[in-house]
C-alpha cells in the first residue's frame, strides 16, 4: 500500500519516532496491519525494520497516520462500481504510450512514491530488492524473478503521460466493488460515504457475484495492480497464470492477509493465492538499505523481459 506523504525528510529524529509509535500502537492496530516479526515457515527470514530502521507498514510513524486515513477516506468514497467500470474501458485502450518493460522500469524512477512508508529508495531499487531477493529464495523460478520485477510498474499511471490520476486511483489497499465491503478493509467506517454502501444490488455478502465466480469475474477496486495486469495480458505474455495474480492482486490486503472475501474465489485463485502469499513477504520485506547494483542485475532481467514479453508493449 502506498499514500501521499508531503515530506518524508520531516520524520525527526528515530527516538522520537519510537516514542510516537508506542504511544499510538492501537492506531496502528486500528490500521490493520499487525507486523509479523521474523521468520516464516519456508525458511524467508523477515528482517524486522525497515531502512527508516520502523517496522514495516508503520503509518504512524512521523504523524502519517493522519495522512494515511485521509488518504484511505478518499479512496473509499471515490472507488465505486461505476467509477472502476469506466477506468477499466478508458485503460483497455492502451492508446498512451509505447515503451518496453525496462523503460517502463526507467521511467517508474520518475514516480515519487513517498506515500510508502518503507521505501527510501527509488522505484526501481524497490524493484529489483524485491526480485533479486525472490531469486535466491526460488532460483529456478524466472518467472517469479520479473513478476517481482514489474508488479509495481503500474504507478506509472500516477505520470502526465500515462492520465495523471490522483494518489486514491493508484496505489492503497483494493478490494471488491459489487458486493458488501468486508469489516477486513482498512478504514472501514469510510466505505459509508461510498455512493455503493447503500445500493441493495451491491450491499450483500455475494452482492452481484456467485460463491466461487473466480476473481477474474469480480470488478475490483482500480490502482496500479489491475492496470500491470490489463497491460501485461493484453500484450500476450507468457508469464504463468500465479504471476498475473500476483500482478492484479498484490495489494488486496484484505484477501490474502485477511482470509476476507475468500467465497469469490474458484480453485485456481486458491492454486495462485498460494504464490502470492509467498510474494507478498518479499514486496514487504525487501525494501532495505542494501542498494542492488542496476547494472550488473539488468542483462540477466533482460533476457527474461525477452522471454516472457514482446519488444514494445502498448500502454
Ligand atoms: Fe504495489
Ligand atoms: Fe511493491
Amino acid at each position: 500500500m502506498t499514500v501521499l506523504i508531503e515530506n518524508p525528510a520531516d520524520l525527526g529524529s528515530q527516538a522520537e519516532e519510537q516514542k510516537h509509535v508506542e504511544e499510538t500502537k492501537e492506531l496502528v492496530l486500528d490500521g490493520g496491519f499487525s507486523v509479523p516479526k521474523s521468520v516464516s515457515n519456508d525458511g524467508f527470514v523477515a528482517p524486522e525494520i525497515n531502512s527508516y530502521g520502523h517496522t514495516f507498514r508503520d503509518y504512524n510513524v512521523g504523524g502519517r497516520q493522519k495522512i494515511v486515513e485521509e488518504f484511505y477516506r478518499t479512496q473509499h468514497i471515490n472507488q465505486t462500481y461505476d467509477f472502476v467500470k469506466r477506468m477499466r474501458e478508458e485503460y483497455s485502450k492502451l492508446n498512451r504510450m509505447e515503451m518496453s518493460i525496462w523503460e517502463c522500469c526507467e521511467l517508474l524512477n520518475e514516480v515519487v512514491d513517498d506515500s510508502d512508508p518503507d521505501l527510501d529508495e527509488p522505484q526501481i531499487q524497490h524493484l529489483l530488492q524485491s526480485a533479486e531477493a525472490i531469486r535466491k529464495d526460488y532460483p529456478n523460478e524466472d518467472w517469479l524473478h520479473l513478476t517481482a520485477l514489474i508488479h509495481d510498474l503500474g504507478k506509472v499511471l500516477l505520470l502526465p503521460q500515462l492520465g495523471g490520476l490522483p494518489q486514491w486511483a493508484v496505489v492503497g489497499d483494493i478490494f471488491p466493488l459489487g458486493c458488501a465491503f468486508d469489516e477486513a478493509n482498512i478504514h472501514h467506517k469510510y466505505f459509508k460515504e461510498n455512493p455503493d454502501f447503500n445500493n441493495p444490488a451491491y450491499n450483500t455478502k455475494n452482492g452481484i457475484y456467485t460463491e466461487g465466480c473466480g476473481l477474474d469475474n469480480v470488478m475490483i477496486s482500480w490502482g496500479h495492480d489491475d492496470y500491470m495486469y490489463l497491460v501485461a495480458k493484453e500484450n500476450g505474455t507468457t508469464l504463468p497464470s500465479a504471476g498475473l495474480f500476483i500482478i492484479r492482486y498484490h495489494s488486496f490486503y484484505p484477501l490474502h492477509k485477511e482470509g476476507a472475501y475468500m467465497h469469490l474465489l474458484n480453485d485456481q485463485d486458491k492454486e495462485d493465492l498460494k504464490w502470492l502469499k509467498i510474494f507478498n513477504k518479499y514486496d514487504l520485506y525487501s525494501k532495505s538499505k542494501v542498494l542492488i547494483d542496476v547494472e550488473k542485475v539488468k542483462p540477466y532481467y533482460l533476457s527474461l523481459i525477452e522471454k516472457y514479453f514482446p519488444a514494445k508493449l502498448k500502454w
